[in-house]
């Protein structure tokens, strides 16, 4: 789905309807790069359809791993992606460059997989990736045997030579997914135990992923172990609708009154589903089940309705299980409650400086917004009026803005809106169906 490079959102009274949203970004970058190396074939139904998730596919087919698209096997059923697997440490040497695209998730953990296989590969990304922070698996995997270099020693492009890896115990000061998901990645190729104790929970699709594929995973609190030469086995997956795309429809049915949406077969593990609690604390109303699980993932049914509206704090230790999450939740200080966020710093260094950005854009549609050096408050009172705003090209922004624009007294142009097809390319279509008229 092609989407256009300016999009207007018309301020809407409510949000209503049932929908679904498209699969997991997250868990869609894991199972790709898991059947990658994997002994025989894997098929994925509902693969993410945005652009950093295709970033990863491009990668593990450079790397000899045959992916292809399929109908699924009934009428009816999703269209599937076959990867077939090369098996550990099997991957081919690429014939150029491995291009990452706007995807942090597919350069991090992609070098976690490839640190461990013998050959040179270059890693590169566009302009917001080539300003994003990769000392932070270059110290482990260096540690673990491989040699990586990277534009003053942090950004990249980004060289790696693998080598056999030797298992280590690794505490990264920053909690984060991907630094934890490379190390596990490149322990899984290691010799002995691989341990990572994070410093706060974050998400877990690799550890549940990791599973799926057979291998044993040790989980005790915040530290995980994965021993070292395990083989995991091709399998069928499903990845369940993401809660990060479904974060915006459910802030937008928070913010408004009348409003009520159903989302379904939306992921629902326990360390994506802070959001819920955050949007419980600012007064909406919220119904979530966990009908099933697919491979090892919760999944079920969201149904959020405005109820009240409260001034919300986001304190530094939630700030790990929602960071995606808080450009949108920033956008509930616009309708009625304020919005006070500290401790979330690693904004600064996401698709784009998500503090800077999302306080530079907010106010430019009339809100009372101020930049903290780790956080930002957005006070109440000030009804939007709407005008010009630019993603600077961060597809969360994109989307934050357009629920923004909801509540807004007259309409907004989004300027490079086309960055909502990094992650959710039908979120415009989807907002349309919902609006209410006025
Ligand atoms: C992700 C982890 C988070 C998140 C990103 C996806 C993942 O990044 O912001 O969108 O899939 O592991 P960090 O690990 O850098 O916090």
């Amino acid at each position: 789905m092609r989407v256009a490079d300016r999009v207007a959102v018309s301020p809407a009274p409510a949000v209503a309807g049932v929908l679904r949203v498209p699969g997991d970004k997250s868990i869609s970058h894991r199972y790709a790069l898991l059947a990658a190396i994997a002994d025989g074939p894997s098929t994925i139904a509902y693969y993410a359809p945005g652009a950093d998730c295709a970033s990863t596919l491009a990668c593990v087919a450079s790397l000899g791993a045959i992916v292809s698209r399929t109908p699924g096997r009934d009428a009816g059923d999703p269209p599937l992606v076959r990867i077939e697997g090369r098996g550990l440490r099997g991957l081919a040497a690429p014939a150029g460059p491995l291009d990452c695209g706007n995807s942090g998730s597919t350069m991090r953990m992609l070098s976690g997989v490839l640190a461990a296989h013998p050959f040179l590969s270059t890693l590169t990304g566009d302009a917001s990736l080539s300003r994003r922070p990769m000392r932070r698996i270059i110290g482990p995997l260096t540690q673990m045997g491989a040699s990586l270099t990277a534009t003053a020693g942090d950004r990249p492009p980004l060289t790696i030579r693998g080598a056999a890896l030797q298992g280590i115990h690794f505490a990264p000061d920053t909690p984060s997914a991907q630094v934890k998901s490379a190390v596990l990645l490149a322990g899984l190729q290691a010799s002995g135990e691989t341990v990572v104790t994070e410093p706060a929970s974050t998400r877990d699709h690799t550890e549940r992923a990791l599973e799926t594929f057979g291998a044993k995973v040790n989980i005790s609190g915040r530290k995980i172990a994965v021993r070292g030469g395990q083989r995991l086995t091709g399998c069928p997956l499903r990845v369940p609708g993401d809660i990060s795309s479904a974060a915006f429809l459910a802030v937008a049915a928070a913010a408004l009154p009348g409003s009520d949406v159903t989302i379904t077969h939306v992921g629902l593990n326990p360390s994506r589903a802070a959001l819920l609690d955050v949007l419980i604390r600012f007064g909406a109303d919220i119904q979530s089940s966990v009908e099933e699980e697919w491979n090892g993932e919760p999944v079920g049914r969201l149904r959020i309705r405005h109820a009240a509206m409260r001034d919300l704090v986001i304190t530094p230790d939630e700030v790990p299980e929602v960071i995606d999450e808080l450009p949108v939740l920033a956008t509930l200080g616009t309708f009625g409650g304020s919005v006070t966020v500290s401790g979330a710093g690693e904004l600064r260094v996401k698709e784009s400086d998500r503090i800077a950005e999302l306080v530079t854009g907010l106010r430019a549609m009339g809100a009372d917004a101020e930049e903290r050096p780790d956080g930002f408050q957005i006070r109440r009172g000030a009804r939007l009026t709407g005008g010009t705003v630019h993603a600077k090209h961060d597809h969360r922004l994109a989307m934050a803005f357009a629920i923004a624009a909801l509540g807004a007294s007259g309409p907004t142009q989004i300027e490079g809106a086309d960055a909502v097809a990094v992650s959710y390319p039908s979120f415009f279509s989807d907002l349309d169906a919902l609006a209410q008229p006025r």
